[in-house]
């Protein structure tokens, strides 16, 4: 009988799926991620036909010794991320193997955690989080500046984008919502290339809009910016696209947000231009090296760095969609059919 291997519980609605797919299901039963051995294990069983596995687990990562480890009839390796960084997609579909992931259905939640970064960091919460929680509040009474941050509605604000996709563009329709109707921002992005009708391809995007929507190369949106958003994908390309040079051409006023991937901003550097006043302030979701990022950290212990847990696409509707997508991947990849949304590379 063909099995699919779960390397970690998706969620009763997902698991429900699963046990109705007529497969074998080898189920990690731990609360926690398995061993890697115990992945590699049960992958090399010859009936293992597929396997939901985990981004940010490290028993899961998809490396030549995983895809070595693979028995003659895994199909199909399906994440539970629409990021695929921790995959090597050509590896495993040289060896006829395919990878499913979970676009789409995130869009919205990573958008929402991505315009709460932009607010918490111009108007400064970690600072006065911090502040208040260190019993320090008395020590800053009320005053007309004290605490204040820059305004989002400010007339001639740009906000800039690194990639432009799915999640930005999510992200975009939710900030217009904040800034101002009288003098809309301008909106500018950088992609990996222009395109031949880059031109049409802007003036459908400000239609869309109803703002003003250009792509420019890596400088401008640094230089132009007054909220700078990174929700690119992680390639050879993107690591450190936000480095000393980067933040360096940034306005000293601007804030800059990452919900992509840690490794797109060059953290040494970032604390460099946050504690020599380069930049405002930042605020992460994904920081390099995460989950293994200790209280000492530079960027945790600023007070105009916002950092979280890598909760973006963390709302309980959202994981059980992406469970659902997940599960489907790799029941579609182990009968051999078409996965509702497989990586290309
Ligand atoms: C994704 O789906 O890629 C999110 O970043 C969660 O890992």
């Amino acid at each position: 009988m063909p099995k699919i291997l779960i390397s970690r519980h998706v969620g009763d609605h997902a698991m429900s799926i699963l046990s109705s797919s007529g497969f074998d299901l080898i189920v990690n039963s731990e609360d926690a991620a398995p061993s890697r051995e115990w992945v590699l294990k049960h992958l090399a069983d010859p009936e293992m036909a597929a396997m939901c596995l985990m981004h940010g687990q490290p028993s899961d990562i998809v490396d030549e010794e995983l895809l070595n480890a693979c028995g003659p009839n895994v199909k199909c390796l399906s994440t539970f991320s629409v990021g695929f960084d921790h995959i090597n997609v050509k590896a495993a579909n040289e060896r006829g193997i395919k990878i499913g992931h979970t676009p789409g259905v995130l869009d919205d939640a990573v958008a929402d955690v991505t315009v709460m970064l932009v607010l918490m960091t111009m108007r400064r919460v970690e600072n006065g989080i911090s502040l208040v929680k260190a019993g320090e509040w008395a020590q800053i009474p009320w005053a007309p500046f004290v605490n204040c941050g820059p305004s989002i509605s400010h007339p001639s604000l740009t906000i800039s984008f690194i990639g432009f996709g799915r999640i930005s563009q999510a992200t975009l329709s939710r900030l217009l919502a904040f800034t101002s109707t009288s003098h809309p921002p301008r909106i500018l992005y950088t992609s990996s290339r222009a395109r031949p009708d880059q031109v049409s391809i802007d003036q459908a995007f400000s239609e869309k809009f109803g703002v003003e929507i250009k792509r420019v190369e890596r400088e401008q949106v640094a230089k132009q910016g007054d909220i700078v958003i990174v929700l690119a994908s992680q390639n050879p390309q993107t690591v450190d696209f936000v480095n000393k040079e980067f933040l360096t051409w940034m306005k000293k006023t601007a804030i800059l947000v990452n919900c992509a991937r840690g490794p797109l901003v060059n953290s040494e550097d970032l604390a460099w231009a946050l504690e020599n006043d380069e930049i405002y302030g930042a605020g992460l979701d994904v920081v390099t090296g995460e989950p293994n990022v200790s209280a000492d950290h530079p960027l945790v212990k600023s007070r105009k760095c916002v950092v979280l847990p890598h909760i973006g696409s963390g709302d309980y509707d959202t994981r059980n969609k992406m469970a659902e997508l997940c599960v489907r991947n790799a029941i579609n990849g182990a009968k051999g059919e078409a996965l509702l949304a497989e990586v290309k590379v």
